[in-house]
């Protein structure tokens, strides 16, 4: 960056140098014309550091992750869902290139976070990857960068945390950096949506902070939202995020509501979807999985303890949320005395698909982890199959019984010897035919049989 136009903002009212400098800035990222940094490359980085390399900006990636690295420097897709070629692609182009060296975020016009936002020990935010990242920046911040904080956290974690760490720098934050916070709503698996076609809101901390992100996302994405400030934007994150956790709470609690009167949930949620107004459609399942939906409503939870107003419906939806696989235990063991006149001891059961959601293989929170531990904790015997989860992660802290465990082959012999398949991902690279003429029961969760014409004397849903 030629030293001509460094902001000299302090003194600076607007029209001056340092105004002059912000707006061209602006206009640099409004003709891609810049270097972007993005700072964690997990299932929200990769897609996002993508996007920017083929919108036309000269990209790095940064991560702590040395073998992730080397895989993505020789074109190798660490993620299912982002193809190989586009990987390829983009590093061939030189247009996306990843290291771990830091010092390089300095070359940077703008540095974009998506490191991970996970819960502590008990329950409570865990910001300590945020920032690291941040106090990674600090060391290398110079004068006219725009930091973006992209990490889902609870309102006020860009001003209040990030904030104080870059400018440890000696940098303020306003007249040396601008800074704001723009929420990734990326969801993995889906096809009718990616980076560029989902809307991208916007708060950054003053005004020029607000255009330069702006400006940058406007070039990316078809469609940015500003809001009023960061916190705003950090709120418009977790708001949609408690609302998917409410309704799936609500529509888990309505499942066993109907089912105790004889009603299918699923009939019912399908049918009230004819509703061309004022309805939109959620679905029961075997609890909560993933990184955002079951950990986001405890940031909020979090933050507003401390402000000392209670936060019922995220408490309600987590607890009903939470005990779901034990509702699909009983189900379990109601299928297994009225199908073969047993209890739960000593039966094999194969729990299908372990990804949270169907057609993924991130298997973090997943309730099928839970149901397994369940089972094994009442005396059964516990195995897996998915065809995207080959084996499970060899540190899984949540769950450390069930480290390691490899998928086991869904064979014909497989199948006729468990005492029962319990669906709790309905992944599609699956024969729910097969597998429900075969297993002398089926307990699902997910309506995966009867969504696909599948019948059985022995199919349960839970
Ligand atoms: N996964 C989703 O569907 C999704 C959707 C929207 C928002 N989010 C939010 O986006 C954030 C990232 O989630 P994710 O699913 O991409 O996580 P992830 O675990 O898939 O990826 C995070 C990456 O960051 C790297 N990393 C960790 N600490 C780092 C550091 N200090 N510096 C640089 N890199 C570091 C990790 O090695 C990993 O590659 C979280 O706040 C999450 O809540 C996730």
């Amino acid at each position: 960056m030629p030293d001509t136009i460094l902001p000299q903002i302090d003194s600076a009212p607007p029209g001056t140098r340092a105004a002059a400098f912000w707006d061209g800035l602006a206009e640099r990222f409004e003709a891609r014309d810049a270097r972007i940094a993005v700072m964690g490359l997990g299932y929200v980085g990769l897609p996002l550091a993508l996007a920017l390399a083929e919108a036309g900006f000269a990209t790095t990636g940064f991560d702590t992750d040395a073998q992730k690295l080397s895989r993505l420097a020789t074109g190798e897709s660490t993620l299912r869902q982002v193809k190989r070629e586009k990987v390829q692609q983009a590093v061939r182009s030189g247009r996306l290139a990843v290291t771990g060296h830091w010092s390089g975020l300095a070359e940077a016009d703008a540095i974009l976070i998506c490191v991970p936002t996970p819960l502590g020990r008990h329950r409570e935010p865990d910001l300590s990857a945020v920032e690291a990242a941040a106090r990674r920046i600090a060391a290398h911040l110079r004068p006219g960068q725009l930091i973006v904080l992209e990490s889902t956290t609870w309102p006020g974690t860009t001003q209040e945390v990030v904030r104080p760490i870059l400018e440890s720098s000696g940098l303020a934050c306003g007249r040396d950096f601008a800074l704001a916070y723009s929420p990734e709503r990326e969801d993995p698996g889906n096809c009718h949506y990616d980076t560029a076609s989902i809307p991208r809101v916007v708060g950054g901390v003053d005004a020029h902070s607000q255009r330069l992100a702006l400006a940058l996302y406007g070039a990316v994405m078809q469609r940015v939202v500003p809001v009023s400030s960061p916190r705003t934007a950090e709120a418009v994150k977790l708001t949609e995020n408690i609302f998917r956790a409410v309704n799936i709470a609500l529509v888990n609690e309505l499942k066993q509501v109907y089912a105790s009167m004889g009603i299918d949930v699923w009939e019912v949620i399908e049918a009230a979807s004819s509703k061309p107004f004022g309805y939109m459609p959620f679905w029961p399942g075997p609890g909560l999985g993933g990184h955002c939906i079951p950990v986001d409503p405890f940031y909020l939870a979090w933050k507003a303890k401390a402000q000392g107003v209670p936060t019922r419906f995220v408490e309600l939806a987590g607890e009903i949320n939470t005990a779901m696989p034990h509702y699909v235990l009983e189900g379990l063991v109601r299928g297994l005395d009225d199908s073969q006149g047993r209890g739960l001891r000593n039966s094999r059961i194969l729990v299908l698909g372990v990804g949270y959601k169907p057609n993924l293989e991130d298997v973090r929170e997943s309730p099928a982890l839970r149901l397994m531990e369940l089972v094994e904790q009442r005396g059964g015997v516990a195995a897996y199959h998915d065809p995207l989860v080959p084996a499970l992660p060899a540190e899984l802290p949540e769950h450390p019984s069930l480290a390691g465990r490899r998928s086991m082959q869904l064979s014909d012999a497989a199948l006729e010897a468990c005492h029962g398949v319990l669906i709790a991902t309905d992944h599609d690279a699956v024969d729910y035919a097969r597998i429900a003429r075969l297993a002398p029961l089926v307990v699902d969760t997910r309506n995966a049989c009867a969504r696909r014409g599948v019948t059985g004397q022995y199919i349960v849903k839970a």
